[in-house]
C-alpha cells in the first residue's frame, strides 16, 4: 500500500485536488490517499464550502497557518507540512496550481526525498511581478513529475530543460471538478436568489495585486463596472483581498454593481454558465468559461493559460478604462468569440494522472 498525500490551501486547489481524490477512491488496493490543508485561506466562504460543494473528505491535516507575507506564510506552511510529512511519511505527494502553499509543500517534500507531483505545471505569464509566476517556475524546477494541462505548459517546460520524460500532457483536473459539479449548478437557486435572469448579466471577479492593491487601479475597474451596469446587470463576487482594500481605502462602490461575497463552487458555476460574460483577473475562471463557452474578459496584459485565448473565449484585455470598455460593449453588441474545448479537458484528467503514478 502506497501513501498519496495531496495539498490544498487556497480556494482554486479544492476544485483541482477533489477529482484526483476521486480517482484515488478506485485503487483503495494500492493506494491511501490523504489531504492536508494548510489553511492558506481559512474563511467558509473560501475553504469549508468547497468540501461540501466537491463531496470531498476532511483533510486529515490541517496546519492552520492563515494570512501573512509570502516568507511568514511559505515559512510555516513548509514547518507545519515538514512534520507531516515525518508523521505520515508518505511515498508521493502532490501539489496543484501556483499558490504559496504550492511551493511550500514541493520544497519541503522534495528536500525530504518523497517523490512529488506538481499537477498544473508548466504554465508561464513570463511576468515575474506575479507571485504565482515565482511559485510556478521554481515548483517546477524540482519535482519529479510534471502534469500538464495544455501544450504551451510542455513546450516551457522543456526549454527550461525538464526530463521529457517526466512531461506528461494529461489534461485539466479543474475541468474534471467543473464537469462533476454542474449537474449540481442546475438545480442552484442563486439566480432566483438574486433576482437575475440568463444572460442578463455579467458576473465579476477580481482579486489580483496588480489590479486590486493600487488604489486607482481598483477605483478605475469599479467605474468600468458602474459603466458597463448601465447596459447590463453586473454581479462582483468580492475577494477578500479586494473587500479589504476597498475597506481600507474608502472607497463608495457604485450603486449598480451587485457585490456580493465569494459564493460556493456550485453556486458560482451557475452564475458563470448562465452569464453573458464574465470579467475577471483568475486563472481558473479563464479556463471554465472556455468550456462553458461563456466569453470571458481577463482583466490581464498576459495569461498563463494561453489555449483560452488561442482557441477559448477568453480575451485578454489591458486593465486601462477605455480598453476594458470596449472589450465589454463587443460582447454586449453582440461581437463575442465563439470557442472550442481544448484536447482532454474532458473531465478525466485526474484518472490519467493516477494511472501514470500506478504505472510508476
Ligand atoms: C492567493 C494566491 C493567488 C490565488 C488566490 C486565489 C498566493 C501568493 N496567492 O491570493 O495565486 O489566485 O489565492 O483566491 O498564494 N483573506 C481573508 N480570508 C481568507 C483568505 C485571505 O480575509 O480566507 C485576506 C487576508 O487579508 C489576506 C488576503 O486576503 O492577507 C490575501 O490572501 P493570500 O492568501 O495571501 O493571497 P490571495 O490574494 O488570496
Ligand atoms: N470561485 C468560486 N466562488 C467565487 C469565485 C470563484 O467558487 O465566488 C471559483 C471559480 O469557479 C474557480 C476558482 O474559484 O473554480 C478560481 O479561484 P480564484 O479565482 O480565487 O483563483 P485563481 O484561479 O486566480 O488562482
Amino acid at each position: 500500500m502506497k501513501r498519496v498525500i495531496s495539498v490544498v490551501g487556497a480556494r482554486p486547489n479544492f476544485m483541482k485536488v477533489a477529482p484526483i481524490h476521486r480517482a484515488f477512491q478506485k485503487h483503495l488496493e494500492k493506494f491511501d490517499h490523504a489531504i492536508v490543508h494548510t489553511g492558506q485561506h481559512y474563511d467558509v466562504s473560501m475553504s469549508d464550502t468547497f468540501f461540501h460543494d466537491l463531496d470531498m473528505p476532511t483533510p486529515s491535516w490541517f496546519l492552520g497557518v492563515g494570512s501573512g507575507s509570502h516568507a511568514s506564510q511559505t515559512s510555516r506552511i513548509m514547518m507545519g507540512f515538514e512534520k507531516v510529512c515525518m508523521e505520515a511519511e508518505p511515498d508521493y505527494v502532490i501539489v496543484v496550481g501556483d499558490v504559496n502553499s504550492t511551493i511550500a509543500c514541493a520544497l519541503t517534500s522534495v528536500k525530504m526525498g518523497i517523490r512529488t507531483a506538481h499537477v498544473e505545471a508548466g504554465l508561464r505569464s513570463f511576468d515575474r511581478s506575479m507571485p504565482e509566476e515565482i511559485n510556478r517556475i521554481a515548483t517546477d524546477a524540482i519535482v519529479d513529475d510534471l502534469f500538464v494541462t495544455e501544450p504551451a505548459g510542455v513546450t516551457n517546460l522543456l526549454r527550461e530543460g525538464a526530463n521529457p520524460s517526466s512531461i506528461h500532457l494529461v489534461g485539466n483536473t479543474m475541468i474534471d471538478s467543473m464537469m462533476y459539479a454542474l449537474p449540481k449548478a442546475e438545480a442552484s437557486s442563486i439566480l432566483i436568489d438574486l433576482g437575475l435572469r440568463t444572460s442578463e448579466y455579467a458576473v465579476v471577479t477580481l482579486h489580483r495585486p496588480s489590479n486590486v492593491d493600487v488604489q486607482e487601479r481598483l477605483e478605475m475597474l469599479l467605474n468600468v463596472l458602474a459603466e458597463i451596469g448601465r447596459r447590463i446587470h453586473v454581479v462582483f463576487s468580492v475577494h477578500p483581498r479586494t473587500q479589504k482594500n476597498i475597506k481600507q481605502w474608502n472607497i463608495t462602490t457604485p450603486e449598480n454593481v451587485r457585490l456580493i461575497s465569494p459564493v460556493g463552487y456550485v453556486d458560482f458555476l451557475a452564475l458563470l454558465k448562465n452569464a453573458r460574460f464574465a470579467l475577471t483577473d483568475s486563472g481558473g475562471i479563464q479556463e471554465e468559461t472556455t468550456v462553458l463557452n461563456v466569453p470571458c474578459i481577463t482583466a490581464r496584459t498576459s495569461t498563463e493559460r494561453p489555449i483560452t485565448v488561442e482557441i477559448g473565449t477568453n480575451v485578454l484585455v489591458k486593465p486601462e478604462y477605455e480598453f476594458m470598455l470596449t472589450a465589454a460593449n463587443q460582447i454586449l453588441d453582440g461581437r463575442s468569440r465563439k470557442g472550442a474545448i481544448p484536447d482532454l479537458w474532458d473531465g478525466q484528467a485526474s484518472h490519467r494522472i493516477v494511472q501514470l503514478i500506478t504505472s510508476h
